[in-house]
């Protein structure tokens, strides 16, 4: 059957750097039997403009009949001063809670050809393979009770709650033990259970989950620990399992140690496989519209699309193997660059990637 893949190219240099998964998906429809038809839709600022709301309910009804969903970025300046319901990311937040995609999965791969790109030595990050799974659609980020209050006396508030149930710690536990069961059996749960209760639960019922996975090796980290060991030896690690914010803030990090944030491609499930795939990196309002963003990101994120909603592997392996066949040919866009070399813009990156299909 024909599978339906949304995209959702967004705000900022989401547009530019979907154009170019699209003509990726494109020419593997064309040329190499990919069974799909692409459907546009609005989300974010771009929507609010159009419709007034960041995630309308004709995205929402998209969203739902897809098999599949592939977001560029969203947000920009323009949003950020409206009212929050109306800024562009709300818009994201909503789209994650509304298809339940709970699980996040956030790759951070160093490619050998970019070993030089990444701000560390190359023996602390040479061969690095982390995968960070993120719990997306609970924590602080969507805890009740959350606001801005006034107090009796005069003074301003701002609250939220990080909030997490059992099952929902259980669930995404269970996706981070059978990650790692297909790649080094090594799991690492990051919280911070020293100082917070929700932590104390997720740590206990991280550990229950475990007896399931005995042939898995749990550890737990605090997570300013985590984020130290992260740029001191980050090659200890192979999953990481952990709430919402911190993940946020890990997985930036990790991102980093490979050299760009534009390589780094995500996944967000549901409980059956649906998935919402993005760039980790945002909307790069300083960039946008001069062609000058790394396409690669979103490139890769369809490429877990294929493996992970669409059950292509060979797909997927087929685009990782032409990124991997662009960077060998010394293609850098200016966030990858070293020293010496000249840099390609958004479309040629694109263009190469398809050549190398
Ligand atoms: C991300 C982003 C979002 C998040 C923002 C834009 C709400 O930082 O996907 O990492 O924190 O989830
Ligand atoms: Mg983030």
């Amino acid at each position: 059957m024909t599978a339906k893949i949304l995209i959702l190219p967004g705000d900022g240099i989401g547009p530019e750097i979907i154009a170019e998964a699209a003509k990726v998906l494109e020419c593997l429809r064309q040329e190499h039997g990919l069974d799909v038809t692409l459907d546009y839709g609005l989300l974010g600022g771009g929507a609010v403009d159009a419709l007034g709301e960041p995630y309308p309910d004709q995205t929402r009804r998209q969203a739902h009949e897809a098999d599949a969903i592939l977001l560029g970025a969203v947000g920009g300046p323009k949003w950020e001063a409206l009212d929050r319901p109306l800024r562009a990311e709300h818009g994201l937040l909503l789209i994650r809670a509304d298809l339940g995609v709970f699980a996040n999965l956030r790759p951070a791969i160093l490619y050998p050809q970019l070993t030089a790109a990444s701000t560390l030595k190359p023996e602390v990050v040479a061969g690095l393979d982390i995968l960070i799974v993120r719990e997306l659609t609970g924590d602080i980020y969507f805890g009740q009770p959350r606001g801005i209050r006034t107090l009796d006396s005069g003074e301003r508030e701002g609250f939220n709650t990080m909030i997490y149930r059992e099952s929902e710690i259980k669930r995404i536990a269970r996706v981070g033990f059978e990650a790692a069961r297909k790649r080094q059996r090594k799991l690492c749960s990051v919280d911070k259970a020293n100082a917070l209760e929700v932590s104390e639960l997720w740590r206990d019922v991280v550990t229950r989950v475990a007896k399931d996975y005995p042939d898995v090796a749990l550890s737990h980290l605090y997570v300013d620990n985590a984020a130290m060991q992260l740029v001191r030896a980050p090659k200890q690690f192979d999953v990481i399992v952990t709430g919402s914010l911190f993940g946020d803030i890990l997985s930036d990090c990790a991102a980093m140690l490979t050299g760009s944030i534009g390589m780094l491609p995500s996944a967000s499930l549901d409980a059956n496989g649906k998935g919402l795939y993005e760039p980790i990196h945002g909307s790069a309002p300083d960039i946008a519209g001069k062609g000058m963003a790394n396409p690669l990101a979103t490139i890769l994120s369809a490429a877990m699309l294929l493996r992970y909603s669409l059950k292509a592997p060979e797909q997927a392996e087929r685009i990782e193997r032409a990124v991997g066949r662009v960077l060998d040919q010394g293609l850098r866009t200016l966030d990858i660059m070293a020293n010496g070399m000249t840099p390609v813009g958004t479309q040629a990156m694109g263009d190469a990637v398809v050549a190398a299909l």
